[in-house]
């Protein structure tokens, strides 16, 4: 690192907003984002969600910011900010559904994003706020006994909004290369089935792990002016609108790929269960209805 960015990083201050997860970065200027990123890296392993008020950069500016963390995408057919920075889409809830279930973004893909960065630009005047989740608290919240059994499970995750299409398999509990830290790895949009375990076994838990996991005191919510860009870690957080409002909100967003969530040692995952073909194998005592 070079004595500039010694200099920019000795300005990052880091302030935490809630008990779980979230920090607020003080006065970062746009032209050095850059030049802290390892410090920005840093300070996300640390806090997984960055809120940086009034940062307010151009379109140009936040696709340069989120380029530091990696790859971005090129969404498919959500609209683009400008035909030049396909990078950057836009949100619009006049025109787009508001996503008020807890989720992390797009785990039906094999390659899912690995953060991503919100910017808003029209903001209600109140509601409308953002929240997160921290999913290395809700691992770790659970029983010894319970985190031992999740081990060795995958969930496959689809897109159902789109007739099961991406679908891709994950392990339940992870493993964040940055930190080394296991997280929980399911979220209600995308999270399906578990497939080491018959259906009914695999509906109870996974609503249980949803249930769990979806609890205030694992959370951070932000309460948006415009100008403000929000940082997080994809594979260890969800994240959901307060859908509370009918005042029109628009952010720009950009999303930063590469993600891999296969567990290192793919030996230890447990062997698929095989549902046995009865005619009254109902868990309920309703004949044949798979779950
Ligand atoms: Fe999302």
């Amino acid at each position: 690192m070079g004595s500039s960015s010694v200099a920019a990083a000795a300005k990052l201050e880091v302030r935490p907003i809630a008990g779980s997860l979230g920090a607020e970065v003080v006065g970062l200027d746009p032209a050095v984002v850059s030049a802290v990123a390892d410090e920005l890296i840093e300070a996300l392993n640390e806090h997984l969600v960055l809120f940086m008020p009034g940062l307010d950069p151009t379109a140009e500016g936040l696709r340069d910011i989120a380029a530091t963390f990696g790859p971005l995408e090129v969404h498919p057919y959500l609209d683009k900010v400008d035909p030049e920075i396909p990078e950057v889409i836009v949100l619009d809830t006049s025109t787009t559904p508001k996503a008020d279930v807890w989720h992390t973004d797009f785990t039906c893909s094999d390659h899912p994003p690995v953060a991503a960065l919100l910017h808003m630009v029209e903001s209600p005047p109140w509601g409308g706020d953002t929240m997160w989740i921290n999913c290395y608290e809700v691992y770790h919240s659970l029983s010894a006994a319970m985190r031992q059994f999740l081990e060795g499970l995958t969930c496959l995750h689809e897109d159902t909004r789109n007739g099961g299409a991406p679908a891709a398999e994950h392990p339940v509990v992870r493993v964040h290369p940055g930190t080394g830290r296991k997280s929980l790895y399911v979220n209600k949009q995308f999270s399906r089935r578990i497939p080491q375990l018959s259906r009914p076994e695999s509906q109870n838990l996974l609503s249980f792990l949803f249930r769990w996991e979806e609890q205030v005191k694992f959370s951070c919510r932000w309460r948006w002016n415009v100008g403000d860009v929000v940082l997080w870690d994809e594979r260890v957080t969800l994240h959901s609108v307060v859908d509370d409002t009918s005042e029109r909100r628009v952010l720009r967003r950009s999303t930063v790929l590469g993600d891999d969530p296969t567990p290192p040692d793919d030996a230890k995952i447990l062997p698929r269960h095989r549902t046995p073909k009865t005619a009254s194998s109902g868990f309920y005592g309703i004949g044949g209805y798979e779950f």
